[in-house]
């Protein structure tokens, strides 16, 4: 597959996301099953996988998806870039903390569920107002200068937030919500992170299945630890609202002889140079689809079509980014 830079951090131009195999659409795969298709997709070409410490923490434990990246991927590393995340806890934010020593703690752990010695991109998963952006900044230097990540960089992030960390050391990725229904990032992370060379590395591109034609208003969502029963765009109501952007997605699957979830994918791809999503699926079959979308292209006028049809269109739900721990994991929104 092509290769973009996060940064200076070379990855395939579609990474993958592997949360759902532990956190956030309800029952799990088989824990083989889960490393089968993490291999199927390095075997396709992906080079870039996306976990977090988080993940797994709400029903099983912490640690539990990094556990199975490393699991797949131990005999592949070195080809591999592995992103992961750490987040806050109350005994990190506490007054006369050493936030390096804290971050660092994090990071070894990660490392050994991992079973690697060291991350290629290390992320903070939510801002904390307790602790500056700037102080996180400084100690992701320090750990790049240990030799222990190659790279740092930010999740659910403003502009300006990104602009105060990346000025103390320069910020590899920033991976927030972007999809075509999503689109806060065009406005001030996009045009920061293309003049810096920043990698957008977006979540939930495919608006959480929505965008893949696949989710009707009759879909039920699982029970337990399922995001779609709060993501805004998936209540009924907006489900049919928006269904005249997804009978524009599907006029182009139609016509690229592509799905859905590949042209919502392309589209990003065309948009911006710097961008490499990270669908995310339990189904081995949809994550090589998901991966296919990098044959699918778009010629200017064809892009440009298909940006005027959308901007046409009403979005209805909007989540936008969500910073700060008072939205976050420790508090009102499920961390994903
Ligand atoms: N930084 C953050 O705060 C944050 C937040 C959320 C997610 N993430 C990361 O981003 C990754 C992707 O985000 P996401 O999983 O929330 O959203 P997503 O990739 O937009 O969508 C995932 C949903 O779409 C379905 N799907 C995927 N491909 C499909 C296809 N080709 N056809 C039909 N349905 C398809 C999946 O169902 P099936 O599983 O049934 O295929 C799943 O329900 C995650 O794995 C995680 O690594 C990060």
């Amino acid at each position: 597959m092509e290769k973009r830079n996060l940064g200076t951090i070379e990855v395939s131009k579609i990474g993958m996301g592997t949360m759902a195999f532990s956190h956030g659409y309800g029952k799990i795969p088989e824990r083989q099953y889960s490393i089968d298709a993490i291999r199927a997709a390095f075997e396709y070409g992906c080079t870039f996988f996306d976990t977090a410490e988080a993940y797994g923490a709400q029903l099983y434990y912490e640690g539990h998806n990094e556990e199975i990246v490393g699991e797949a991927l131990k005999d592949v590393r070195k080809n591999a870039v592995l992103a992961t995340k750490f987040h806050f806890k109350p005994e990190d934010c506490g007054k006369g903390t050493d936030l390096y020593t804290s971050i660092r703690r994090h990071l070894e752990k990660s490392l050994s569920r991992l079973q690697t010695d060291y991350v290629d991109l290390y992320y903070l998963h939510r801002t904390n107002s307790r602790v500056p952006v700037e102080d996180v900044a400084e100690a992701m230097g320090r750990l790049i200068k240990d030799g222990i990540i190659r790279g740092w960089g930010l999740s659910q992030v403003s502009g300006d937030t990104l602009k105060r960390a990346d000025q103390v050391t320069p910020v590899s990725a920033v991976q927030n919500l972007y999809n075509i229904l999503e689109r806060d990032c065009e406005d001030d992370i996009f045009p920061y992170c293309v003049e810096r060379g920043i990698g957008v590395v977006p979540f939930s591109p495919i608006a959480s299945g929505l965008l893949s034609g696949k989710i009707t208003v009759d879909t039920e969502f699982e029970k337990v630890d399922d995001v779609r029963s709060w993501v805004p765009q998936l209540t009924r109501e907006n489900i049919a609202g928006n269904q005249p952007i997804l009978d524009i997605i599907q006029g182009y699957a139609d016509k690229k002889d592509a799905t859905n979830a590949q042209i919502s994918l392309a589209w990003m791809l065309h948009k911006y140079p710097n961008v490499v999503p990270i669908p995310g699926s339990k189904n081995k079959e949809r994550i090589l689809e998901n991966l296919g979308a990098d044959q699918v292209t778009f010629t200017d006028e064809e892009f440009t079509a298909l940006e005027t049809a959308l901007a046409g269109c009403k979005v209805h739900g909007h989540r936008g980014h969500v910073e700060e721990e008072g939205k976050g994991f420790l508090n009102k929104e499920p961390l994903r």
